[in-house]
């Protein structure tokens, strides 16, 4: 079975598409499901820089480390790159898909809570809140990368 390649994206990629990225590694690599994982911002002004101390020590609570991740920016060739990719939210995934190089790659992106229709649609962006607001994102974010495991296993 071929690699699958999955990327993360938000707005800054210094919250919640390094946790989501930090959740997905950690999964995939408990179960020994064969994928990658990036994570990227629709903005480029944190680039080059690592993870939120705020997200690095919700995720350190739950056992996870990402402080290795550094931010970029998205590009075009992502969409040739990668299989999925994963939007935080709406006007995140908007800003992608205005990136698509084709218009046959835009099935590739979505939102990372349709893995969780249960839960709210998008994962709130965590930057101007507390601890509780990282700590929220990641009980989303924890749910929908559980189901995208298991979508990737038994291709539900
Ligand atoms: P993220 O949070 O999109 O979850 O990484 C943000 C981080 C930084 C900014 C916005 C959102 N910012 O405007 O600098």
């Amino acid at each position: 079975m071929s690699t699958t390649r999955i990327l993360l994206v938000c707005m800054g990629n210094i919250c919640r598409s390094p946790m989501a990225e930090g959740l997905v590694r950690h999964k995939a690599h408990a179960l020994g499901l064969d994928i990658s994982t990036d994570s990227a911002g629709t903005i480029d002004h944190h680039a080059g820089e690592a993870p939120d101390p705020r997200a690095q020590r919700c995720m350190e609570q739950h056992g996870i480390t990402i402080g290795d991740l550094r931010a970029r920016r998205i590009l075009p060739e992502d969409f040739r790159s990668f299989d999925l990719l994963l939007a935080m939210d709406q006007s995140n995934l908007d800003g992608m898909l205005r990136l698509a190089p084709a218009p046959a790659l835009a099935h590739k992106a979505r939102l990372m809570m349709t893995y969780a229709p249960d839960l709210p649609v998008e994962v709130p962006d965590p930057w101007y809140g507390g601890p509780e607001d990282f700590e929220q994102a990641f009980r989303l974010l924890d749910r929908a990368t559980d189901n995208l495991m298991d979508t990737l296993r038994y291709g539900r």
